[in-house]
């Protein structure tokens, strides 16, 4: 039995969330599930994004599941404070290509491992006479952790090859460090490739040579940014799930937002939320079940029947989700 935190949000994460709780229940796994509020709609209910009880649900389970937050004008983010106060600093974002989407190419398989505890998401913004600051804060002890975390899951992956992306030409001294920790990590590594690029020309390399990369590690915005670019090139945010990963513990959520433009329709895809739930299983070590719910996935993506709009059906969320279990059970 696995005691989940479940922690839907706004939007269309709520409606991903009641489809991935739907699988839940149906799979031949037991778990028993704890809410937690967060969000915009919490704050309009209880005054804050993240009340202390959601952070203590999602301490004391075994993993935590989590939807999407619509943001709130003056407050934090509450997923980026979630992540901070379960020190879950490694962001692990796959991306590849299913058969029957159109994809940019039809060979990409790599990951996007992204620094979560600080960068530029520190969220410390003020005025100074005028000027308008934000803290970008990076240091040594992070920037080791998140490349040591990188060669392990490349490892991992059966991969040959760490990418590091930075900014040091301009950011000498915070991408400076990143750039150096991620070498100085390396030496530990000595069978796995390396290389680094400066973000601007990776933007550029994941549309012209998307094939080329295995493990791609970055700070915090940086790899925000490549993750949505690199969703792009392989159908869209509906197939773009995304692991928070700690020494303690494990937070799940797909990469995207809780697209208001078409929340309350039915018409999200749940691929994202229930291909994170798969990521949570195999953190849970059921690598099997884990392995299913993939292959389920793709099959019906790759099937081109049962699909949700953006990847160019007509299907509702729950028609993807029942077909997804059909093939589960
Ligand atoms: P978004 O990720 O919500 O949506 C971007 C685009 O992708 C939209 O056109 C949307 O319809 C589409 N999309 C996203 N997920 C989809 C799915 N499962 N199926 C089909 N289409 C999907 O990003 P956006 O619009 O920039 O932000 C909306 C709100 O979400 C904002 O308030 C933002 O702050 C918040 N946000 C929250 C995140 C989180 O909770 N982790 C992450 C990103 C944004
Ligand atoms: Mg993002």
């Amino acid at each position: 039995m696995y005691n989940l935190a479940i922690i839907s949000g706004d939007g269309i994460g709520q409606e991903v969330m009641s489809a991935c709780e739907y699988l839940l229940d149906k799979i031949d796994l037991e778990f028993s599930f704890e809410y937690g509020e967060a969000g915009f709609e919490c704050f309009n209910n209880n005054g804050t994004t993240l009340p202390e009880e959601t952070i203590n649900i999602a301490k004391k389970s075994d993993a935590v599941l989590f939807g999407a937050s619509t943001s709130t004008p003056g407050q934090p983010s509450p997923i980026i404070n979630l992540r901070k106060a379960l020190n879950v600093y490694a962001n692990i974002r796959p991306i590849k290509s299913y058969k029957g989407v159109n994809c940019i190419r039809d060979d990409i398989d790599f990951v996007i491992v992204r620094e979560n505890t600080e960068g530029l998401y520190s969220q410390n913004e003020y005025e100074d006479d005028g000027k308008m600051i934000a803290e970008r804060v990076i240091t040594r002890t992070a920037s080791e952790r998140i490349s040591k975390a990188a060669f392990n899951l490349c490892i991992k992956r059966g991969q040959s090859k760490v990418t590091c992306v930075h900014k040091s030409n301009v950011l000498k001294k915070t991408d400076g460090i990143f750039k150096e920790s991620f070498y100085k990590v390396a030496n530990d590594y000595p069978q796995i490739k390396t290389e680094d690029y400066y973000v601007d020309a990776m933007a550029m390399y994941l549309v012209t040579h998307p094939q080329n990369f295995d493990v791609i590690v970055s700070t915090n915005l940086f790899g925000d940014i490549l993750s949505d670019e690199s969703a792009g090139l392989v159908g869209g945010l509906g197939l773009a799930p995304s692991g928070n990963i700690g020494d303690h513990n494990g937070l799940f959520e797909p990469v995207h937002g809780s697209a208001p433009d078409i929340a309350g329709k039915n018409i999200a895809n749940p691929c994202s939320m229930i291909l994170s739930a798969a990521m949570m299983l195999d953190y849970l070590g059921e690598w099997e079940m884990s392995n299913d719910m993939k292959n389920a996935v793709e099959k019906v993506i790759a099937e081109c029947k049962i699909r949700t709009p953006d990847l160019g059906g007509d299907a509702s969320t729950m028609d993807v989700t029942k077909a997804i279990v059909k093939e589960l059970i």
